[in-house]
């Protein structure tokens, strides 16, 4: 049994510069964890809510101090003095607190703040690094996930100048983390050639640190990523494969899918994605169509069956009962992983469990708004994810996880997932 202290926590500035919320757990025992929630910016609609103060006076409103606020006084004082026995029951604690569904009242980014510190305070009360513990928490044999490493943004993530939101590259051909990051580079740096030589424009990045030129269409953005792996001297579709982030329900409105410049109904969008499949060395789609169109995505699967995985972000929101439905009705395949979507590891962990006893792959996903922290390798690792999404290799935001895999890697023997 654990004993808490004290919980405590502090506004901090994400890797947009917009307030989020850094936690501290003590324990009794004299040990302590602390962990900072991200924050996305194209949410799905079924995500538990990010409490905001509102208050247009500071940050626009995106203030975080109501949410620091209920973990300085409501949160501790419900926790002080409290002994738990394990993650489980501490999320289970925090869900009574907070009664509304979807975690408004005292804000999901308290509570996965919470959660996370809590988590690493019994790690090292243990004396465990992150992933052993997290891992013993989800009974997994830990691995290192294989990076999907941002290289081209759009949609929400840069100036909308392209409807696709992410294009990743995942390099299959590598045997450790530390190649696919020496090749993820060699391809970046190609990439930045390119759009220096045709877009005029060096290094210009967006959210995630991917290069943002103003691409004309989806094909230019999906081929220029071709030719920069070709150019770097890798073969596409053997040594470096594609991913895309669509975030579809980002450019959906009055019933179409607004991009590069048509209209396009679904059954139109599904064409789409298959023309791209058929065309470029996709591994992935990841919300191939709106978040609302389940009769889309059981037809979108139908497509990508056997061709790629059929990857649900905001379709699923990390949401055990979204998750199973989807397994019902053959809406997807994997599932993109966010623990601050659903708001306790926990609720994450039954996540991860039913897209596994479904057969799914699991992708686990920074947020667009990260901190310096570098839970997510740790949880990504531990929980032996696939895949691990986290952005480019420009901004200390991202480079702190793939950081943390390389010592992983080099220092404790960890082996790359196949
Ligand atoms: P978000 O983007 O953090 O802005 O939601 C990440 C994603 O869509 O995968
Ligand atoms: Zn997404």
């Amino acid at each position: 049994m654990t004993r808490i202290s004290k919980v405590s926590a502090v506004e901090i500035l994400d890797s947009r510069g917009r307030p989020t919320v850094y936690a501290v757990c003590q324990l009794d025992s004299g040990h302590s964890g602390s962990a900072s929630a991200p924050a996305g910016a194209s949410t799905g609609i079924a995500e538990a809510l990010e409490l905001r103060d509102k208050d247009g006076t500071r940050y626009a409103g995106l203030g975080c101090l109501k949410a620091v606020a209920n973990i300085n006084s409501e949160i501790n004082q419900a926790l002080a003095g409290k002994r738990f026995a394990d993650q489980t029951a501490l999320d289970r604690f925090l869900l009574t607190l907070d009664d509304a569904p979807d975690k408004s009242r005292l804000g999901a980014n308290a509570i996965i703040a919470v959660s996370l510190a809590f988590c690493r305070a019994q790690a090292n009360e243990r004396a465990l690094p992150l992933y052993e513990h997290l891992a013993q928490f989800a009974q997994q044999r830990p691995r290192l996930p294989r990076p999907m490493i941002n290289l081209f943004s759009g949609g929400a993530h840069a100036g909308g100048q392209t409807a696709i939101q992410d294009l990743q590259i995942v390099v299959p051909c590598a045997r450790s983390i530390r190649q696919c990051l020496e090749i993820a580079s060699d391809v970046f740096r190609a990439a930045a050639g390119i759009v220096a030589e045709q877009y005029g424009m060096r290094l210009l990045t967006a959210d995630e640190g991917g290069l943002a030129p103003d691409f004309a269409s989806s094909d230019a953005m999906l081929s220029c990523a071709v030719e920069a792996i070709e150019r770097a001297g890798y073969r596409p579709g053997e040594d470096v494969v594609l991913t895309l982030d669509v975030a579809a329900s980002q450019f959906y409105s009055d019933g179409f899918y607004h991009i590069d410049g048509a209209r396009l109904d679904r059954d139109g969008m599904i064409d789409l994605i298959d023309k791209w499949r058929a065309a470029y060395p996709i591994l992935s789609i990841e919300d191939g169509l709106q978040e609302g169109d389940w009769d889309g995505w059981r037809q979108l699967n139908q497509h990508l069956t056997g061709v790629a995985m059929n990857l649900g972000d905001d379709l699923l929101c990390t949401s055990p009962a979204r998750i199973q439905r989807a397994i019902a009705e053959n809406a997807c395949d994997s599932l993109l992983l966010k623990v601050n979507q659903v708001g306790t590891l926990t609720e994450a962990l039954e996540s991860l469990r039913l897209a596994r006893d479904g057969g799914w792959k699991v992708v686990v996903s920074a947020r667009s708004g990260e901190t310096e922290d570098n839970w997510l390798a740790d949880l990504a690792t531990g929980w032996a994810g696939d895949y691990i999404k986290v952005g480019s290799i420009t901004q200390s935001d991202r480079l702190a996880k793939y950081n943390r895999l390389l010592i992983l890697e080099a220092l404790h023997g960890l082996k790359l997932a196949h």
